[in-house]
């Protein structure tokens, strides 16, 4: 084989894609109920979008982005994520103007060059929702909510929803030196990489994956101790919203994540049954980002759900998806060309209608009718052709129908309308 994928991208292929367009199907209805708007945005943007937003010292930006010059020389970046371009495009096109909470919901492919494994692709599908411009704690429970409806609704169980908080500009700092105090006198058991963060951004040694780094930052002191009264009574009524609207949750006050721009509200959804990779959506609340981004100052919640992980956990619980309606299958040039005729105007009349190309014999015919799942089958031959009438075979019953060679007649028949 001269060509293959390249490492850590996939193709999807049927039957697999009826499976993400029944995901995509189910969350589109529900963002429409929620009062969400899909936004479409490039893959790719200037590279500055992503450094300071994401984090200079995070994983991502340090050290998955696919980042090239164009032949113009600028740096420009595959976006590893959707929220950073999604916050570039509300201040560029001041949608801060609309009434808020501004709603709004995409989905597409994400690139991060990671260590390909199970569940860990390099290119992979997010379906990602954003709200903008209230930091009430109801809104943070309405999202939470509207996330554990969408993944209820395309049929996952046995998900595990962790919240917590991670504070804000004013608490943070507090966080920060009692984190350094904690590492200081064990910096030296960390990676080089940690050891570099240590002084620049300490939170981030609680999101190194090395198992050193991990048994080493045992006992660090939690984030929750640090929160300011404001941070902290957002935390508490955002739990008081989730139990009116009972979605349960367990609040882990470990809880980190991989990008800079959280303020407060921070969750992520998991499924032990993925292994390592259990994460399978994962969002917070970014009051700064608008800001950064040199807009008013606007605050914002989101999630993202990623798609490779969700859809091995229901794949095999959808049926297959059906076959056509009906397949003609003409003997002769001259029944070719009735069936032909007849295929267009029934699919134009909105049936699934295929016929046989090829000139093969009735019993190959009907194997793949059989093969393709075909619903009712119309042997269409010499005899048929000069009485005018036929019999549409129900592949599921085995019933014979009479009808005349006519598209109203047939479509009545196929639809059980008669
Ligand atoms: P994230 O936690 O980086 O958040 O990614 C969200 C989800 O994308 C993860 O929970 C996981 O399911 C999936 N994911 C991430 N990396 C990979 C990968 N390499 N292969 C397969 N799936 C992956 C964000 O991206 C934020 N933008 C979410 C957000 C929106 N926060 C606020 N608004």
């Amino acid at each position: 084989m001269k060509y293959k994928t390249l490492k850590g991208l996939q193709d999807i292929l049927p039957p697999d894609i009826s499976v993400w367009q029944h995901i995509e199907a189910g969350a589109r209805d529900i963002f429409k109920n929620y009062g969400f708007q899909e936004i479409r945005l490039p893959v790719m943007e200037s590279t500055d979008v992503f450094i300071r937003s994401i984090g200079e010292t995070s994983d991502i930006v340090e050290k998955e982005m696919y980042t090239f010059q164009d032949k113009g020389g600028r740096s420009v970046t595959l976006r590893p994520e959707g929220t950073a371009p999604f916050v570039r495009a509300y201040v560029e096109h001041h949608l801060y103007n609309n009434p808020a909470p501004q709603k709004y919901y995409y989905m597409g492919p994400m690139f991060r060059y990671e260590r390909p494994q199970a569940f860990r692709y390099r290119q992979f599908y997010q379906i990602g929702a954003e709200a903008m411009g209230i930091d009430d704690p109801k809104l943070d429970a309405e999202i939470i909510s509207m996330l554990a409806l969408i993944l209820g609704s395309i049929g996952l169980v046995g998900l595990n929803f962790e919240i917590t908080s991670i504070g804000c500009k004013n608490c943070r700092p507090g966080y920060r030196s009692a984190l350094k105090k904690f590492l200081n006198d064990k910096i030296d058991k960390f990676c080089k990489d940690c050891q570099r963060r240590f002084d620049i951004n300490p939170l981030r040694i609680l999101d190194c994956k090395v198992p050193s780094c991990i048994e080493s930052r045992q006992g660090s002191p939690p984030v929750l101790d640090f929160l300011c009264t404001e941070c902290e009574g957002h935390f508490k009524s955002l739990k008081k919203y989730l139990d009116i609207l009972s979605v349960s949750y367990t609040i882990n006050p470990n809880l980190v994540r991989g990008l800079d721009y959280y303020t407060k509200t921070a969750f992520e959804v998991s499924s032990e049954s993925l292994g390592s990779q259990k994460a399978v959506a994962a969002g917070g609340r970014y009051d700064s980002m608008v800001d950064e981004f040199g807009g008013p100052s606007t605050p914002g919640i989101g999630f993202a759900i990623g798609m490779e992980r969700i859809i091995p956990l229901i794949k095999d619980s959808l049926s297959e998806p059906a076959g056509p309606d009906l397949l003609f299958c003409p003997l002769g040039d001259e029944a070719a060309v009735k069936a032909f005729l007849l295929t267009g105007q029934l699919r134009a009349e909105g049936l699934w209608v295929e016929m046989n190309l090829e000139s093969t014999s009735l019993r190959s015919q009907m194997r793949k009718a059989n093969r393709i799942g075909a619903k009712n089958v119309i042997v269409l031959g010499e005899d048929e052709l000069k009485t005018g009438e036929i019999s549409i075979k129900d592949m599921v019953s085995g019933e014979q129908n009479k009808s005349l060679l006519e598209v109203n007649q047939l479509i009545k028949i196929i639809r059980k309308e008669t």
